[in-house]
């Protein structure tokens, strides 16, 4: 049987991991800049997370949530803390999609209402919702086609007044990521946020913070919205919650109240996956991991935006999105290839970086000399 053919692959087989390293099966070591996707926040098998999944394994990896499941409440405590949304629930599933479709069923649940606003260039994901408050009409099956979703303008806030202004009232939520990251790395203004939020308050809608890929410490705060000194009513988050483990949940503020039957799952919250999502969060706060996303994305942003042949850099912490000059259209492939280093990218031009919120100094500045030795190579190719 072959394998569903929906991902342009390249053609590595990576077999092994340590923190910041990955090998394929010939031993070929790399630098992975990129995370897996953001995915990987604390180092690929870090070794308490190994651990705390092994321990859990040997006592029970899986039940249904139809029993009370004390690691789940550790959990919502470790969460509580590490977040500073100190009176919020939890509600765990298993994806990033997952996450923004109970997100977006709670809030028309809560509201009573239908419409959610989105924005241009948003990703929340692959699930029905999820999918048609993303603005790619390539992924969007015609099942998933609803006249629910309003698409507005990214940072632009006399477009979302003007939208409230006239149909507030049938606004059950407005969801959008802190740092868009499949579009390529736009930061969501403060004010914007802020905007955001007042409009949700003036018209009882409910603020959607989708922290899938900007959440869990990566722009240097717990959340990308914090930045913007604002509080969600819900956030979604998935990612670099499991470091590697399928997990993702949603924190709901507390005037959203739960009812029996309202959001179900069978998999997610279960022990082995609670497991892996406490270890991350302990293994972050020993290492102050959010404080050095912060540091380290400075370091890093900083050095890209004086690095001969990048044209613009955006983004927070080590969520970095930066954008070449012309002529440099085959950096990533050089980076992979030739310097064996893991980038992300972003149509048209743009290189993302997503690497371990414990990423070394060291391997920081082994990126930068990569870069700026791949640059020269293409920049000699073209003279
Ligand atoms: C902002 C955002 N939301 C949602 C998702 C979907 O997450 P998943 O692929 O885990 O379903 C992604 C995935 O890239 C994302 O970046």
């Amino acid at each position: 049987m072959s394998l569903f053919n929906v991902y342009p692959l390249n053609p590595i087989a990576i077999t092994k991991a340590a923190g910041s390293r990955v090998w394929d099966d010939k031993g070929q070591e790399y630098l992975d800049m990129y995370g897996g996707h953001a995915v990987i926040s604390i180092g690929h098998t870090q070794p308490h997370w190994v651990k705390r999944i092994e321990d859990q394994l040997q006592a029970i990896a899986f039940y249904s949530n139809s029993v009370v499941m004390p690691i789940q409440e550790e959990l919502a405590t470790a969460l509580n803390e590490i977040s500073g949304k100190k009176d919020f629930q939890l509600f765990l599933c298993n994806s990033g999609a997952e996450a923004n479709e109970n997100a977006l069923k709670l809030a028309s649940f809560h509201t009573g209402r239908k419409k959610v606003v989105s924005f241009t260039k948003a990703f929340h994901g692959r699930t029905s919702l999820a999918v048609a408050a993303t603005d790619n009409l390539s992924i969007i099956a015609p099942v998933n086609e609803t006249d629910n979703i309003i698409f507005l303008p990214f940072n632009d806030i006399a477009a979302l007044q003007k939208c409230f202004a006239e149909q507030g009232t049938s606004i059950a939520a407005v969801i959008i990521e802190g740092i868009q990251g499949v579009a390529g790395i736009y930061v969501a203004d403060d004010a914007f946020l802020q905007a955001i939020r007042k409009c949700c308050d003036d018209f009882g809608a409910v603020y959607i913070a989708d922290s899938v890929q900007c959440g869990y410490g990566r722009s240097g705060q717990f959340f990308a919205h914090d930045h913007a000194g604002v509080s969600a009513d819900i956030y979604s988050m998935a990612k670099g919650m499991g470091n590697g483990f399928p997990i993702g949940g949603i924190l709901i503020a507390p005037h959203i109240q739960a009812k029996f039957g309202m959001l179900g799952t069978t998999f997610g919250g279960n022990p082995l996956a609670c497991a892996a999502a406490l270890a991350v969060i302990e293994v972050m706060q020993q290492g102050h991991l959010i404080k050095a996303a912060e540091e380290k994305g400075h370091y890093l942003i900083n050095a890209l935006n004086n690095t001969e042949g990048v044209k613009s850099v955006r983004g927070r912490g080590l969520m970095i999105g930066f954008e070449m000059e012309a002529g440099l259209e085959d950096l990533r492939k050089v980076l992979l290839n030739d310097l064996k280093i893991f980038t992300g990218e972003a149509k048209p031009n743009v290189i993302r970086l997503l690497p371990s919120l414990a990423i070394s100094m060291a391997d920081i500045n082994l990126f930068l000399t990569g870069l700026n030795k791949a640059i020269q190579v293409l920049k000699q190719k073209k003279d």
